[in-house]
Parts: C-alpha cells; sequence; structure tokens
C-alpha cells in the first residue's frame, strides 16, 4: 500500500452538491503539482464497473485544461449516481426483477488494470461508507465529506449547506410579501433527510413563524395556535418551514417510495401540514416545496473555498501516506478522520444547541406540545 503514487482517481457518488467541482478543481491541480496523472470516474464507480456504456471507457483524464472554469459551477462534472453501491449492485433479471449483487472483487480488480494507485471519493454517508469498505479491501482511500443536508458526523459543515441555506432563505423571503398580501398561510418543505439543518437555518434567516424538523416530532395544534393567536394580533398571514423528514408526535414520516439500491424518498410532509392547517385554522393554506431546487446552481464563496480546502487537503493526505480517512473540517483547521467514525452516526440538530435556543428566544415555534 505504499508504493509511490503515480496516478489517482476522483469519483462523486450520491446525491450532487454545490461545491463538488470546486474540489474536484482544487484535487486534480494539488495532484498535478506533485505530478499525479488523475482520472474522474463516471457516475460514482461506474465507469470503472460498466466501461463498455461509455464512449470514453468510462474515465476522464482530468487534465488541467479538464478543469478550469468549473470552480464555480454547479453538480459535477463527473456525474454521479445513488444507484451504484458496488457492494449492492442492482442488477436486472430476465423476470424484470432486480437481483442485488457484491461486485467488490471486480471493482478492485478495475482499479489494478487502469494503474489507478489511489482513490479521492467525495459523498455523503453512503458513498463514504462504500469508500471505507473499498479501503478495508486494500485499497488507498481519502474521503471527502458533502451533503446539502449537513447531516455528516466528525466535520464542522459540509460543502452544498451553505448555498442550500442561502437559496432557501431567498425563497422564503419573497413568500413573505404575497402571504401577507392574500392573509394565507404558506408551508415551505425543504430537503434535509432525516436532519433539520436547513430548515431550521433557513427558516431562522427569514425570520419565519414555525419550523418542523425531524429532531422535534411537532403537534400540529399547537402550529394551528400559533397561526390564530398572529391572526388575533393582527398578523394575518403565517409561514411554516417544515423539513422533508419531519414528523407528527405519534406519527410517520411522509416517505414517498424506496426503489431498489436508493434510499428511502422523503416527501409530501409539507402539504400535510398545509391540509392539517387549513383545516384547523379555517385559513388558505399553500405549500411550496423546494426540493432539487437546493441542490442546484453556482456554490456559494463558503462553499467555494471549503470545497478547495478539502480537495487540496485530500492530496495532502494521500501524499503523507494516509488512507482510509475523512478530510473534516474542523475550525480553523482541516483535519483526518477515520472514515469508519465518519460514517457510524448521523448529525441532527442538537436539542442544546444554540440555534435552536436562539430560536426559541424568538418565539419561533417547534410544533411541540406543551
Ligand atoms: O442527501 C441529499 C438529498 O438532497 C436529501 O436532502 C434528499 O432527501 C435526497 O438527497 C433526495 O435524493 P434524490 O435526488 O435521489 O431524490
Amino acid at each position: 500500500m505504499n508504493e509511490p503514487i503515480r496516478r489517482i482517481a476522483i469519483s462523486t457518488g450520491g446525491g450532487d452538491a454545490p461545491g463538488l467541482n470546486a474540489v474536484i478543481f482544487a484535487a486534480t491541480l494539488a495532484a498535478h503539482a506533485r505530478g499525479w496523472e488523475v482520472v474522474g470516474v463516471r457516475d460514482g464507480f461506474n465507469g470503472l464497473l460498466s466501461p463498455e456504456r461509455y464512449p470514453d471507457g468510462g474515465l476522464i483524464d482530468l487534465s488541467r485544461e479538464k478543469v478550469r472554469g468549473i470552480l464555480g459551477d454547479g453538480g459535477t462534472i463527473l456525474g454521479t449516481t445513488n444507484r451504484g453501491n458496488p457492494t449492492r449492485f442492482p442488477v436486472r433479471q430476465p423476470d424484470g426483477s432486480y437481483l442485488e449483487v457484491d461486485r467488490t472483487t471486480e471493482l478492485l480488480g478495475r482499479f489494478a488494470v487502469t494503474e489507478i494507485d489511489a482513490l479521492i471519493s467525495i459523498g455523503g454517508d453512503g458513498s463514504l461508507g462504500i469508500a471505507n469498505h473499498l479501503h478495508e479491501h486494500g485499497l488507498r482511500v481519502i474521503g471527502v465529506p458533502k451533503t446539502i443536508d449537513n447531516d455528516l458526523d466528525q466535520t464542522d459543515v459540509t460543502f452544498g449547506f451553505d448555498t442550500a441555506v442561502s437559496f432557501a432563505t431567498e425563497c422564503i423571503d419573497r413568500l413573505f410579501s404575497t402571504a401577507s398580501s392574500h392573509g394565507r398561510v404558506l408551508v415551505v418543505e425543504v430537503m434535509g433527510r432525516y436532519a433539520g439543518w436547513i430548515a431550521l437555518s433557513a427558516g431562522m434567516a427569514s425570520g419565519v413563524h414555525a419550523i418542523l424538523i425531524p429532531e422535534i416530532p411537532y403537534d400540529i395544534d399547537v402550529v394551528a395556535d400559533l397561526v390564530r393567536e398572529r391572526e388575533a394580533r393582527g398578523a394575518k398571514f403565517s409561514i411554516v418551514v417544515v423539513a422533508e423528514g419531519a414528523a407528527p408526535a405519534g406519527g410517520e414520516r411522509s416517505v414517498i417510495g424506496k426503489s431498489i439500491g436508493q434510499a428511502e424518498r422523503l416527501g409530501g410532509i409539507g402539504a400535510r401540514v398545509a391540509t392539517e392547517l387549513e383545516e384547523r385554522t379555517g385559513k388558505e393554506a399553500r405549500t411550496v416545496v423546494l426540493g432539487h431546487l437546493l441542490r442546484g446552481g453556482s456554490p456559494t464563496a463558503f462553499d467555494r473555498l471549503l470545497g478547495l480546502r478539502l480537495g487540496a487537503a485530500a492530496v495532502r493526505a494521500l501524499e503523507e501516506g494516509q488512507h482510509g480517512m475523512m478530510v473534516a473540517l474542523d475550525p480553523p483547521h482541516v483535519k483526518y478522520v477515520p472514515l469508519a467514525e465518519a460514517t457510524h452516526r448521523m448529525r441532527c440538530v442538537p436539542l442544546d444547541s444554540d440555534i435552536l435556543l436562539a430560536a426559541r428566544d424568538l418565539g419561533i415555534t417547534f410544533g411541540e406540545s406543551p
């Protein structure tokens, strides 16, 4: 495992997040500065697992020219997938059903044949778990944490989150004027999976009246009371932000479905909350689902900078002989933490966190029963 590095691969897996291209940009330049070649694997690991599907053989030569100008672009120039877990790869059967197959050995063989000495794997908990699995099977791997949800343990913040929160805040700001003109209740559903970071941060930054997050099961009657109290005080409108993973006390999360090889898909809670508020208050309630808009667009300067720092740090980590580690932000430093530790638990909003306490001090309700 300690032979000199001549060629590295970069792969992006799971949902895209603004800032991925900044990581690719920085890692590529930092690797070239050390005389290493860099290739990008298309669509997670699909470029290596199914090279015949790609005219370029599934690997992109990441030259300086190839990464020029990508730093501020959203998405990932490598492509990504959340159906490409090599340990449970979905293979379609003649009868139309899918069988999950472990393709780890085949993938490791492809890394060897293509003379890739080490991998920088950029992803969320799923992709970093796969990265750790490959490390345990002998591949030199450094992980880079990514997700708009900000739910990864061991790093202060993930890139993509700031862009998502900034855009959500702008959208919610715009809803204030229309909600107040019509005297309506507006319910805004945002992504975040099982963590409420986006809802809490954007909701606070835009000054909404109620925020429903997965960490705090809500009672819809408490939210309805708030709408009525505001009405009684002359505020004819209310804005509620609800995280896609929020659920009523004693009730279930809203799940759209689950397809083979993918995580549970969340959605629909906004419409449910709006309907229930309309029934209880008699006020017209509308829903806006921000969904994938939060994953798109150009990364903020904060996310670009974080991506650049982590991309460069991943290359330094490889040069120092580290593997099986994730680069993580521990302000003001970037540190290395074992991938196994980074992926074993999700980071939710702590109930005693300053941000949550501040929201309560501002009078924002989380819909908790008294
Ligand atoms: O993890 C990022 C995320 O955007 C979540 O907030 C969301 O639940 C999920 O991905 C949606 O994934 P997909 O694009 O596969 O529906």
